[in-house]
């Protein structure tokens, strides 16, 4: 008889839960600082509380495939209709229901790294192969490559994915590239997670009406502040749209979410004020810091600010250790271009920014 193990597939035998040690570690321990996964530290408008209450109600329903909603996202985008959006349990299921439709074992993901973990976690659950091509340290900045990312291009090659801004460096990809790398009619995930903090000016939603194989992503985890929520979506051509969403799992998106997060997009007040917030905080950390020899600061246009501490001699995990015993939870990088000096840090309340440039001042000082 077969063992158990001899039945998964392939990709999938032997592979562990995802589980994220730091978000484990803020909820056993509330009374530390979430500074670490990119939330927002505002709590939901009240008027998304309301639709939290009003539909909590409605929950003994099955939810409908948020007509309502996808047309408010398509409004927003100036797109034609519903039939342009597809909703997701988070972007991360939106990443998921995209290479769900496209990848087959073996076959070709790009990414560009430094990136948010998704796209890999996504790609092997799929026997897929991740090609990882590195941005360009250089002059103090990590540069976007994307004549190395056109070059990784194989026959193989199924899927380009590229996060604007990037998390965690926080910088835009000059828009003339992203036409570049349309142009190859290969599937073209942009993932805007953070664009709302600059604007949607800085949105590559127009590429989708020019080209079929471009797909915008969004999420309302982090300037809208939803993160717990998870509601995310996708943006293109109907015909694209139309055919990944047959991957979706049926009621993918609660019934909560969906009105909540109608209520979220209505309040464009409440997005220009977390939009604010942010900003004048996202400057007022990089400032406060600028002065630290040896500290390098990647200017950021999202709700987070990576540092390299390497050229101070210091290392990342120590910055994060020193931030815990002060009741702060950073998050540590992995070592990169021959530093192990990384570290990266979510925007937080006043207070806690405050905290945090006081411990990053202090850590930098011995
Ligand atoms: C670049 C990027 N994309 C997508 C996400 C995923 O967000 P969610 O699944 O909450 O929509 C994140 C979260 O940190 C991110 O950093």
């Amino acid at each position: 008889m077969k063992k158990i193990e001899d039945y998964y597939v392939p990709w999938v035998r032997g592979i562990k839960m995802y589980i994220s040690p730091h978000i484990e570690l803020a909820w056993r321990e509330p009374e530390l600082r979430r500074m670490m996964s990119n939330e927002n530290p505002h709590h939901p408008s009240p008027k998304v509380l309301e639709a939290i209450a009003e539909y909590g109600r409605m929950a003994n329903r099955y939810p409908d495939q948020g007509l309502a909603v996808r047309s408010k996202i398509a409004e927003i985008n100036r797109l034609e209709g519903p039939e342009n959006v597809m909703l997701g349990n988070g972007s991360s299921e939106v990443f998921d229901m995209i290479f769900r439709s496209l990848l087959e074992p073996g076959q070709e993901v790009i990414q560009h790294t430094p990136c948010f973990g998704i796209y890999k976690l996504r790609c092997s659950i799929l026997g897929g192969k991740l090609v990882s091509v590195p941005m360009v340290y250089q002059d103090r900045l990590l540069h976007f490559d994307p004549d190395a990312v056109l070059d990784a291009i194989t026959d193989q090659t199924k899927i380009i994915v590229i996060a604007n801004p990037n998390n965690p460096t926080g910088n835009f990809l000059e828009a003339k590239q992203f036409v570049r790398i349309a142009e190859t009619g290969i599937p073209f995930i942009v993932d805007e997670a953070y664009t709302e903090f600059a604007g949607l000016a800085k949105s590559q939603v127009g590429l989708t009406q020019r080209y079929e194989n471009v797909i915008i992503t969004r999420t309302l985890s982090k300037a809208y502040g939803l993160a717990g929520m998870r509601f995310g979506y996708a943006l293109g051509a109907k015909r694209v749209i139309g055919q990944i969403s047959a991957a979706l799992l049926p009621w993918n998106v609660g019934t909560i979410p969906m009105w909540a997060a109608l209520a979220a997009l209505e309040d464009t007040e409440g997005l220009q004020k977390r939009v604010e917030f942010n900003n004048s905080e996202v400057e007022f950390i990089q400032d406060a810091l600028s002065d630290i020899p040896g500290l390098n600061i990647f200017r950021s246009h999202g709700n987070y600010i990576l540092f390299d501490g390497g050229p101070a001699g210091k290392k990342g995990e120590d910055v994060v250790a020193h931030a815990q015993e002060k009741g702060l939870i950073f998050r540590p990088q992995s070592k990169m271009y021959g530093s192990d000096g990384f570290f990266r840090l979510t925007v937080g309340s006043k207070e806690e920014n405050r905290m945090a440039v006081e411990a990053i001042q202090e850590f930098f000082a011995h």
